[in-house]
């Protein structure tokens, strides 16, 4: 797929440098972001999932979210459709719109982590350079890169919202993968292919990995977890036992 050439006229708007109001002073809080997290007994996260539309993002978020709330972590999904309903309704496709998306998604999900909060985000985010931008403004374990990898034929196949069809006719204009490019991630920290992998399977992954790393501690088996493993890996039932 073609790598998109960062055009110089966007304008890239880093923290400081391009701010446009002055005097103004950043106003501490008594309770910080550790007084939160430990609170809620978890640190909190972005599970960026990127891919392209069709690739499974949401669905395994709503999964990974589905485990973890009945695990009692606090979680919140942004899905990209929904966003784009109300806080990002004024932007549309073009690359200058999709980068203040994602700045804008960024800057949401910061706060999110500052509430103490895994946030998922599930946006086609399709270009290096702005998910590095999210990357940059967190902390190093803050931001988990969960590139949701599935071949363009396989999405278009599914075409699950009829949308690549219709791009396909010339109907939806910047349409990522058919005549707007996705870059995809360099060195991300999960990759799923959901070609191969059932969402089931996906979500078991980055459950694992939240576990390995100390995002979230699991409280002793209950039966709706117990449920809800059976449902997320019918083969390993027993794979979180002990922890
Ligand atoms: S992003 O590129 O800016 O990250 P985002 O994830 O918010 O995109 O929105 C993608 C969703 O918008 C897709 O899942 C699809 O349903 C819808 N959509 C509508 N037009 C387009 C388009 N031109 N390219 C990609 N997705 C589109």
């Amino acid at each position: 797929m073609q790598e998109r050439r960062i055009n110089d006229s966007i304008d890239r708007r880093h923290h400081d440098q391009d701010r446009r109001s002055s005097n103004v002073v950043w106003q501490n809080s008594e309770i910080t972001k550790d007084h939160r997290n430990t609170l809620n007994k978890q640190k909190s996260a972005i599970l960026w999932f990127t891919g392209l539309s069709g690739s499974g993002k949401s669905t395994i978020a709503n999964i990974v979210e589905g485990f973890l709330h009945r695990n009692e972590i606090r979680t919140y999904i942004l899905d990209g459709d929904n966003v784009r309903h109300g806080l990002n309704s004024d932007l549309g496709f073009s690359d200058k719109d999709r980068q203040e998306n994602i700045r804008r998604i960024g800057e949401v999900s910061k706060l999110f982590i500052d509430a103490g909060v895994m946030v998922l985000t599930s946006f086609i985010s399709p270009f290096i350079e702005d998910r590095q931008f999210v990357r940059n403004i967190v902390k190093t374990h803050e931001f988990i890169e969960v590139y949701v990898k599935c071949p363009l034929n396989v999405c278009e196949e599914r075409d699950i919202k009829g949308l690549y069809a219709r791009a396909r006719k010339g109907e939806i204009k910047h349409f990522t993968g058919i005549d707007s490019p996705y870059e995809s991630p360099l060195n991300p920290e999960i990759t799923i292919d959901t070609s191969v992998s059932n969402e089931s399977h996906a979500a078991n992954i980055i459950i694992s990995y939240l576990i390995n790393n100390q995002y979230i501690q699991l409280q002793p088996a209950n039966d709706a977890r117990q449920s809800l493993l059976q449902k997320l890996m019918p083969h390993r039932k027993s794979v979180f036992c002990g922890i």
